[in-house]
């Protein structure tokens, strides 16, 4: 049964792509690995209640940056919820605005501000080098060069932002025009994350892509030749999707000379519930499927030269990852704006949504929805978690893996019987493409020890 699913899948596949290294990953799953019931790798306030109240968080992060480092480097994230249309495939907090577009923004972007200056008095942050100041969301380009100019500089004015510090920003193409690119790049941003999703027409189509594949190409270029680092997201599971378009799309990428693709399966929330049903996205074997087309995505990577700097993001030399890899530089996050979630040392915060976010009286405090300190045990698990969500098991961690057991096994027994992780040069452990699907369902087992 599993074999010929698998068979079935792979009957007409695209010449180079290296299928006996996927079926040796999908012979190896056994339980409790089941690709239709991975989960997703979950930030510490979706895994349990907060500890303290908005206002209570902020009495604990600034008790906890009067303590902190004057030279530690810090990332800072900044969440821009807007886009011009809702995309109906998307499960990001963004919305798109209606009347007073202007005076919307204007408004969000004073208090984006505010909040930065709030933040920048507290202990030595003001002082502390930043190694990326990354613009998520959301689309943060649609909020205009004005805007983007006003958030750019409160950001240097606020923080020791240096030479050194990456300035990155996630865009779709229908809102990254050549004049944006400039706009952009004028500010002093060199990295971007492109939500490519599909180079398919029909597939671009039904998930309301407007913009040619042609122009996703030729802004890659664009960014390429002002010396960006070019990062693409790409879904599996899309409506009407193959193995030889998403195979023939990964090439194309490749070819057009990005430096990382993150690969995400399409998640099918409230929100996007809907329009899956009647895309007849949500039967249960679909996760069979995308896992396979996910699994193409990790082999032809791979064979590129690829590596992972993060369970889901395979990069070349020039792409580092800034901001999804600060854990493993044991750096803070400073994150504002709306839902934007932090940590300082071992405090975890997040911000309230929209509403809220515009209630608040940034001079006072930031609008915190309300904060978690880790426990000793999740204390206890902090390397671990950030190394499998990093991709890679340094030796230091090895007694650790062996000394930990989920159900009957030992951590490392159990997730190489299940190819979740193969021996590295560095005598320690990768994360392979099974690794990379069962992420989430990894840091579960450390928590069932
Ligand atoms: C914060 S979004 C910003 C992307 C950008 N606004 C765009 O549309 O191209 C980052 C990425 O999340 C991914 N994403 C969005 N909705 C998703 C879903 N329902 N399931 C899986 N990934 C999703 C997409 O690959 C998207 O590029
Ligand atoms: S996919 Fe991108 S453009 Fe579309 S709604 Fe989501 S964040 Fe906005």
């Amino acid at each position: 049964m599993q074999e010929q699913l698998f068979t079935t899948f792979f009957h007409h596949a695209p010449p180079g792509l290296d299928v006996d290294a996927i079926r040796a990953q999908w012979s190896a799953l056994r339980p409790p690995y089941d690709v239709r019931q991975w989960v997703l790798p979950l930030p510490l306030w979706a895994k349990r209640p907060y500890d303290d109240s908005g206002a209570q968080a902020w009495g604990q992060l600034r008790q906890e940056l009067t303590q902190a480092d004057h030279d530690k480097p810090f990332c800072l994230y900044l969440h821009i919820p807007f886009c011009a249309s809702k995309c109906h495939f998307c499960d990001c907090y963004s919305f798109k605005l209606g009347a007073y577009q202007e005076q919307h923004i204007q408004r969000y972007v004073d208090q984006l501000c505010a909040e930065l200056r709030l933040w920048s008095q507290q202990g030595n942050l003001h002082r502390c080098p930043v190694s990326t100041v990354h613009l998520g969301g959301g689309t943060p380009t649609f909020i205009g060069a004005a805007a983007l100019e006003q958030v750019a500089t409160c950001c240097r004015d606020c923080f020791a932002v240096s030479d050194a510090t990456e300035w990155a920003l996630e865009s779709t193409v229908a809102d990254l025009t050549p004049t944006m690119i400039r706009v952009m790049d004028d500010l002093g941003f060199r990295r971007l994350h492109l939500g490519v999703q599909s180079l398919q027409p029909d597939i671009r189509a039904a998930i309301g892509r407007r913009r040619p594949s042609a122009e996703v190409l030729q802004r890659i270029a664009d960014t390429l030749a002002l010396g960006w680092v070019v990062s693409v997201d790409m879904v599996c599971g899309l409506p009407g999707q193959t193995l030889a378009g998403w195979v023939a799309d990964l090439h194309t990428l490749l070819a057009a000379g990005v430096d990382g693709v993150s690969l995400y399966e399409l998640l099918v929330y409230p929100q996007n519930q809907k329009w899956a049903a009647q895309q007849g996205l949500t039967k249960p074997d679909r996760h069979v499927t995308n896992y396979f087309l996910f699994q193409a995505g990790a082999a032809l990577l791979a064979a590129h030269g690829f590596g992972k700097n993060l369970f889901n993001h395979w990069a070349n030399g020039r792409d580092a990852n800034v901001y999804f890899t600060f854990p493993t530089r044991h750096e803070d996050c400073l994150a504002v704006g709306t839902i934007g979630d932090g940590v300082f040392g071992q405090y975890h915060y997040r911000h309230g949504r929209y509403a809220a976010y515009l209630r608040a009286d940034m001079t006072q405090q930031p609008g915190l929805e309300g904060g978690l300190r880790r426990t000793a045990v999740e204390n206890a698990l902090q390397p671990l978690t950030t190394a499998v969500l990093a991709g890679t098991i340094p030796p230091a961690l090895l007694p650790a893996l062996q000394r930990a057991t989920a159900h009957s096994a030992t951590l490392q027994a159990q997730w190489q019987s299940a190819a979740l992780i193969t021996p590295d040069a560095s005598g320690g452990f990768t994360l392979t493409p099974n690794g990379a699907w069962f992420a989430g369902n990894m840091l579960g087992d450390m928590l069932v020890v």
